[in-house]
């Protein structure tokens, strides 16, 4: 969370004051609707959908972008385990590719790992850091795929003057905690698909029994779930929308003036970004030589740095080997329900080792948490300081 007080505390306030905490049945025209009307607006999209979690838009952009049961999607070796298990709550198989140095989705990995079974690819812009997304594309394109985006750690972030998110057929974010703008919890899909996107209303809300037009969503209605968000949801994002473009001015301030920095380092060097202009600025990753090199620098200096420096390989459920029901091949609750043994089209073997390139470069980065807070003179002192160690 990076800014959040009092516009937020009022709007909540107000939400209380009215009584009305459910976004239908009266709640119609209120902050969740002006949310999806702003978020769409910003993002760049027709379309875009309040739900309760960005594991929850996840789902619905796959729905929203025609994954069916059985369907294979590509996921990165490196992202937070919700994306892949997003792709089997819809009965498809995760299968995961390689990143490269940018620690995003490896084109080439993406293309290796096509099968006649493929249905979609999942780039996830990690840590808001755009993936090669001219590249995802042209194969996409090249092997008749969609493009679902996680866009969950990204929102505001972009691609070649594209919103993230709006590039493929569906995006993803999540407004959890930990995301750059928050409430808490919570989520957003957004297409420009008027089809996909009655899907994904449809289910998100059990079935669309809440909304008052209903009747006249496009495709017949099925079985759907819960990720319905509430208005208190919505009156906290409606504020921290408002909040977006200058948590990203402040965040980028003092990426830039970090890693022109650490650009003169010796010990090590900036990782590639896949677009530097459209990178959110949560964090800068700087890349070693070898593993025994980023581990003794972080030994060294890591306590004294006044960034937080964390290491991705040490991200427990965000790398792949530490994904343990996927890599087991437990793929629901119970096995009559799970994708692996009644939807997949062939046998599917994953193992701990099975993505080497992505274990050796997230083994030798180091990311530097960009210090919100400071002042962008601090930032670039410590950051000269640290790139002349
Ligand atoms: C890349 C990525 N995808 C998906 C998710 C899932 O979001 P949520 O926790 O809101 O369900 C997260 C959240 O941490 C994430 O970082």
């Amino acid at each position: 969370m990076y800014e959040i007080g009092k516009r937020e505390i009022d709007a909540v306030a107000k939400v209380i004051s009215s009584g009305m905490m459910f976004r239908y049945r009266g709640g119609e025209g209120g902050w969740c609707d002006k949310f999806e009307e702003a978020f769409a607006k910003t993002i760049g999209t027709k379309y875009a959908l309040s739900v309760s979690s960005g594991t929850g838009a996840l789902e619905c952009a796959l729905i929203a972008a025609g994954v069916r049961p059985g369907d294979e999607v590509i996921v990165p070796a490196f992202t937070f385990i919700a994306s892949p298990l997003a792709v089997l709550a819809m009965g498809a198989i995760p299968i995961i590719a390689d990143v490269d140095e940018s620690l995003a989705l490896c084109p080439k990995s993406v293309e290796a790992n096509i099968s006649r079974y493929t249905r979609a690819i999942m780039p996830v812009h990690m840590s808001g850091r755009p993936c090669d997304m001219s590249a995802l594309k042209r194969i996409a394109k090249r092997r008749k795929l969609v493009i679902v985006e996680d866009a969950c750690q990204a929102a505001g972030g972009s691609y070649r003057g594209k919103r993230l998110g709006s590039i493929g057929k569906a995006g993803g974010f999540s407004f959890n905690q930990f995301k750059i703008i928050t409430a808490g919890e919570g989520g957003a899909i957004v297409t420009d698909d008027l089809t996909g996107y009655d899907k994904a209303l449809i289910h998100h809300d059990g079935g669309c029994v809440f909304r008052k037009h209903a009747d006249k969503v496009s495709t017949p209605f099925f079985a759907g779930t819960n990720f319905r968000a509430s208005e208190i949801t919505g009156a906290i994002l409606c504020q921290q929308l408002k909040r977006l473009d200058g948590i990203l001015r402040r965040l980028r301030a003092r990426r830039a003036a970090i890693r022109a920095e650490l650009a003169k380092a010796k010990a090590f060097r900036l990782s590639p970004c896949n677009e530097d202009a459209g990178d959110c600025g949560v964090s800068v990753p700087i890349l070693f030589e070898t593993v025994k090199e980023m581990r003794a620098f972080l030994k060294r200096h890591g306590h004294k740095a006044p960034f937080w420096m964390g290491t991705p390989i040490d991200t427990g459920r965000h790398v792949y080997p530490n994904w343990t029901p996927i890599l087991k091949k437990h793929g629901a609750f119970d096995p009559k329900a799970d994708p692996y043994r009644i939807h997949a089209h062939r046998q599917i073997s994953y193992s701990k080792d099975m993505c080497r390139k992505s274990l050796d470069i997230l083994g030798r980065t180091i990311a530097l948490g960009v210090p919100y807070d400071s002042t962008v003179a601090d930032a670039r002192q410590a950051a000269r300081a640290l790139a002349r160690l």
